[in-house]
């Protein structure tokens, strides 16, 4: 996902700029630039790689603008190199875009034809000749962001300067974007992502889809500014402090975010439990009670799916509710069969991955009642959907998902003990308590699991197998692998293995078997046939069980003991902590591992 960050305002806008788009590494890129207007000139600067490089470029030439646009781009359209990074730029404007122009090619034919000069590949560029032909056209900016911004098809969000004036203009389509004011210090700003603005916009606004905003400052007075597309003044944006703090921004005493974010976990869950059940949660999940659906359409992507996974087995047992658990960027194009009395569940820890969005969008004009487990307050997910379930995870910077599934499950549960009536039970609040305190005791024996990774981290391959519940934690765990470390591994059904994958089974295949108390005896003959063909075992289970430990290379043993809903959270911390010393070991990047993003918000 792209980063986006503009700033006008009194002081140097380069320092705001690089520190925001600095928070928004995370979210993964291949490219950084900024537009700086210089003595009444766009200056742009942009490349290829880490920010690091477009920060060195700056220092060369240390150049002071009180207004100014930044970007990292996670590339769409067009190779990763300097002449596709944003911004992009010419005489007039300089626009930085994060989505997709869908008709972009299409566009880019007519206005070629017209004589227009394109110099990227990119897509986005189109918006900005887009821009500045309405410009000349009309000789209004306001208007041609209009113009510009109905002619182009697909999700995007757009902020353009001009060099006529200090103004920052912007606008979106299912896509992030945050406006800032800070009202003291006479600034205004733009950014796909309010951590971005932290300690710098106290006060934050959301534009709705297709309502332009319009940031300028005029003597030591900001103001944002809000217009429809007919340039009538807009009220549909919401306004709310900038609550986030700053302390996510940083690793504390842990080396990377994501062991920071496997720590956090224990404690967050308790907080999770103690919002729902005595706190403002109460209200949302008490109403619950007796209100469960016919049937949910749960529908998400990655570790988020994974959670799916695991919470149908609540709705299925405990609230006799039917659940279809769907990866979105398959949902959306099969024209699913959706009936009246059935509800669209959509999990998302960033609320704005596309293909999900795409489903909720679907469901709801089907007239379904749409519901989100969602963590980031405010994103598009959490605007769009009936009702939200928010899991309190905190910004999860690792682009790896730990705390975000833990409290996604964990969501997934209150909400099924809130329609059985059981979620103020002392059952409910003892076993989030028992599941906080094992994971706790995981967490401080990860010296044990560090030897484990050592023993693995460079075998060739890894097959992570599970029964029932545990089939999308053997899942979840082989999806860490495979985006930190790198390495092959994959997911599978502990029972699927002799209908093929056994065939890969040699002595530098691991089999990484997750076992739980249900279907033990069929999970163990799983492991039993993986050791006959000299697979090398490592098994995360249940304490007690002597033959699992006969027959397993390595073995690391849980108390299941007091969580007869939630081990499979336990085990999954086990594989978080095992991925992650693996992936220490080879090297890798933990926290922006290669190719990925935190959040997809493309298709
Ligand atoms: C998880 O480790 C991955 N980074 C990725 O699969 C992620 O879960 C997926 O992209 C969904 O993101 P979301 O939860 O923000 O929708």
């Amino acid at each position: 996902m792209c980063g986006i960050v503009g700033y006008t305002g009194p002081r140097n806008s380069v320092q705001p700029i690089l520190e925001g788009l600095s928070r928004l590494e995370y979210r993964g890129y291949d490219s950084a630039g900024i537009c700086l207007k210089i003595n009444s000139k766009l200056e742009i600067v942009k490349k290829e790689g880490k920010l690091e490089n477009l920060r060195a470029a700056l220092t060369e030439t240390n150049p002071s603008s009180h207004v100014g646009i930044g970007h990292t781009r996670w590339a769409t359209h067009g190779a990763v190199n300097n002449d596709n990074a944003h911004p992009h730029g010419n005489d007039d404007f300089a626009v930085v875009h994060n989505g997709i122009i869908e008709n972009a090619p299409v566009l880019k034919k007519q206005l070629q034809a017209e004589g227009w000069v394109f110099k990227s590949q990119t897509d986005s560029e189109v918006f900005l000749v887009l821009l500045t032909k309405f410009a000349k056209e009309t000789g209004d900016t306001l208007k041609a962001m209009s113009k510009a911004f109905q002619t182009i098809q697909g999700n995007s969000a757009f902020v353009a300067m001009e060099k006529s004036t200090d103004r920052l203009f912007c606008v979106k389509r299912s896509a992030p974007l945050v406006c800032g004011l800070n009202p003291v210090t006479g600034e205004a700003f733009v950014s796909s992502d309010p951590f971005a603005l932290i300690g710098y916009a106290p006060e934050i606004f959301f534009p709705q889809d297709g309502v332009i905003g319009c940031g300028s400052v005029k003597g030591h007075t900001a103001s944002m500014d809000f217009f429809e597309l007919d340039l009538t003044p807009s009220t549909r944006f919401t306004a709310q402090k900038n609550a986030m703090s700053m302390d996510a921004t940083s690793k504390g005493h842990y080396e990377h975010f994501m062991l920071k974010e496997i720590h956090e976990q224990p404690a967050l869950m308790e907080k999770l439990v103690a919002w729902a059940i005595k706190g403002e949660g109460l209200s949302t999940y008490s109403n619950l009670k007796g209100k469960a659906p016919e049937y949910f359409h749960i529908t998400a992507c990655g570790t988020a799916w994974h959670a799916g996974l695991v919470i149908k087995n609540f709705f299925e047992r405990f609230n006799n509710v039917r659940c279809c658990v769907e990866i979105a960027s398959e949902f959306r194009y099969r024209e699913p069969i959706l009936k009246k009395g059935e509800v669209g569940l959509f999990i998302s820890q960033s609320g704005e991955t596309a293909d999900t969005l795409a489903c909720q969008e679907l469901c709801h004009e089907k007239g379904l009642p749409t519901y989100s487990i969602v963590n980031t307050q405010g994103s598009t997910l959490f605007r769009h959907c009936d009702q939200n379930f928010l899991i309190h995870a905190g910004m999860e910077i690792g682009v790896a998902s730990t705390k975000a599934f833990t409290q996604q499950v964990l969501t997934g549960y209150l909400m099924s003990m809130g329609y059985a009536g059981k979620l103020a039970t002392v059952e409910v609040y003892q076993e989030i308590k028992t599941l906080s305190d094992r994971v706790a005791a995981i967490c401080e024996d990860a010296a044990a699991i560090k030897e484990i990774a050592e023993k693995l981290y460079h075998k060739k391959g890894f097959i992570f197998t599970g029964r029932g519940v545990y089939f999308p934690i053997a899942l979840e765990g082989a999806l860490k692998l495979k985006e930190i470390a790198y390495v092959h591994a994959e997911g599978y059904a502990a029972g699927e293995l002799k209908h093929g994958p056994i065939a890969l089974i040699d002595d530098n295949m691991v089999n990484i078997a997750v076992l739980g108390p249900e279907l033990f005896e069929k999970a163990l003959s799983n492991v039993e046939e993986v050791k006959a063909r000299r697979g090398l075992i490592f098994a995360v289970g249940p304490k007690g069980h002597p033959e699992l430990r006969e027959v397993s290379d390595m073995y690391y043993e849980l108390d299941f003991n007091g969580l007869p809903n939630l081990a499979p959270v336990m085990v999954n911390v086990v594989l978080q902590l095992l991925s992650y010393h693996i992936a220490k070991l080879k090297g890798t990047d933990i926290d922006k591992p290669r190719n990925l993003a935190k959040s997809v918000t493309v298709e």
